[in-house]
């Protein structure tokens, strides 16, 4: 671990390399503890991170799973979306399992508030789309950035104000184009316990108060939320989120500058999947598919639903590898392919759209909870191997379990 924490250097950035659920949260988990301040920098409560500690499950929404380490500085960024009941649950949740957090929770005042309504919005939205839908989380992420580029957002420093001249005039607009409902005094209710409960922690300035732990010689660790695949510039446009979910947007909704940033990590399956619509070119739909989506748990950490699965495809790790420029790659869940008598992976795409594919021999035997590469068969040595040299990025990290220990480092 040693080595590899010493190239990485001191600000270091945990980045989806597909669709998302690639295992971020376990990957910052892992890391969080040998950093001074676990920061998030955008999306909202459409992330789902899951971490399993000593046999216990927790799932993070809005705080980064790094926040499991007591004591050390959490960062929500100026990027985030907060929906506001979500984040109160969810602080309460690692309290209750002793765990203080509030003395040290900061929360970017520019942050922006997700209301019930984005939530109505999202899901009135995506039921006119139909068939043709995106297939959103439903959790008001779109609407509230499309409010933020609008610039009628509510921000986090705003909720201490009176809100209720500008709910009550939301309200009329929803009402007139897609004849929703909204609850005026839940709003505020819900508004009213968050200003109270989080007041303490939100914080005027990000970019300053970042500054100050740098220029003290502290250490920060950047959890990515949903994947590069699913950035709204460069991912499936327009199946993919509303946030920028690269390195570079991880440092913009910090107000953090590139120069700082030593290090970046691309988390990818060693297969891949995806929720929601959009193109997935190396999708399986057969049996072996099913037993990936069973083995691998492939259910959504935030909405339940199927996660869609097949294999990986050469040719978008390489361009979610040039996009980020990822220093190494933690290829997580490598124990799922464990019974795969053999592994297509995608190589290429033809003229008519479809992929093609390199068969690489499996090794029909168990790799879980193994921590050391050269204890892993041949064959998945091999594997990891072709992955790193096609992509042309070192593979540091190899994910053989869920557990916080089921983690192979490479040096
Ligand atoms: P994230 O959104 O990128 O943080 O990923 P999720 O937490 O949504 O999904 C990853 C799932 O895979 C979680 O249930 C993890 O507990 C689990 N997981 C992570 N790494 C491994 C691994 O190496 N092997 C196995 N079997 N499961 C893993
Ligand atoms: P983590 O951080 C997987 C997907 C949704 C949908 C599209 C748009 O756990 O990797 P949205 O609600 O953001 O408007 O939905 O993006 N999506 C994710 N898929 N993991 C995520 O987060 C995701 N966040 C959004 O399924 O296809
Ligand atoms: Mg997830």
């Amino acid at each position: 671990m040693q080595k590899l924490l010493s190239s990485l250097g001191s600000v270091t950035a945990v980045i989806g390399a597909q669709w998302g659920d690639e295992g971020k949260g376990k990957a910052t988990d892992i890391l969080g503890e040998h950093y001074d301040v676990i920061a998030r920098a955008c999306g909202g409560a459409n992330a789902g991170h899951t971490v399993i500690v000593a046999g216990k499950k927790h799932v993070f929404h809005l705080l980064p799973a790094g926040s499991l380490h007591a004591g050390k500085p959490v960062i929500l960024g100026s990027g985030m979306v907060i929906h506001l009941p979500t984040l109160l649950e969810e602080i309460k949740t690692v309290e209750d399992a002793g765990i203080p957090l509030m003395n040290r929770l900061f929360i970017s005042g520019a942050a922006h508030v997700i209301c019930e309504y984005h939530k109505q919005v999202d899901g009135a939205l995506e039921d006119r789309r139909g068939k043709s839908g995106i297939g959103t989380t439903r959790r008001g992420i779109g609407p509230a950035y499309m409010d933020k580029a609008e610039r009628i957002g509510i921000r986090m420093e705003q909720i201490t104000q009176d809100l209720r001249p500008r709910i009550e005039e939301r309200a009329k607009t929803l009402k007139a184009w897609l004849g929703i409902t909204v609850d005026i005094e839940k709003e505020l209710k819900e508004i009213a316990i968050a200003k109270d409960a989080l007041r303490s922690c939100i914080v005027s300035e990000m970019p300053m108060f970042l500054h100050d732990f740098l220029s003290k010689g502290k250490t920060m660790l950047l959890e990515g939320a949903q994947a590069s695949l699913l950035d709204i510039d460069h991912g499936t446009y327009p199946y993919v989120t509303s946030s920028s979910t690269t390195v570079a947007g991880a440092l913009q909704g910090l107000g953090l500058p590139p120069r700082v940033l030593t290090s970046s990590i691309g988390v990818t399956k060693a297969y891949c999947t995806r929720v929601g619509a959009g193109t997935f070119l190396t999708e399986d739909l057969t049996e072996r598919g099913s037993r990936l989506r069973e083995r691998g748990g492939e259910y959504g950490a935030t909405t339940g639903r199927p996660r869609r699965c097949g294999w990986l495809h050469l040719p978008e790790l390489k361009y979610s590898a040039i996009l980020n420029g990822f220093t190494c790659l933690n290829m997580t869940k490598l124990d799922v392919l464990d019974q795969e008598e053999e592994i297509p992976v995608g190589i290429g795409v033809t003229s008519s759209g479809t992929a093609t594919f390199k068969n690489l021999q499996g090794w029909k035997q168990s790799t879980v909870g193994i921590t050391d590469f050269r204890k892993l068969p041949t064959a998945a040595q091999d594997y990891v191997r072709f992955i790193e040299e096609e992509v042309g990025v070192p593979v540091r990290l190899i994910g053989t379990g869920p557990g916080r220990e089921e983690m192979i480092i490479r040096n």
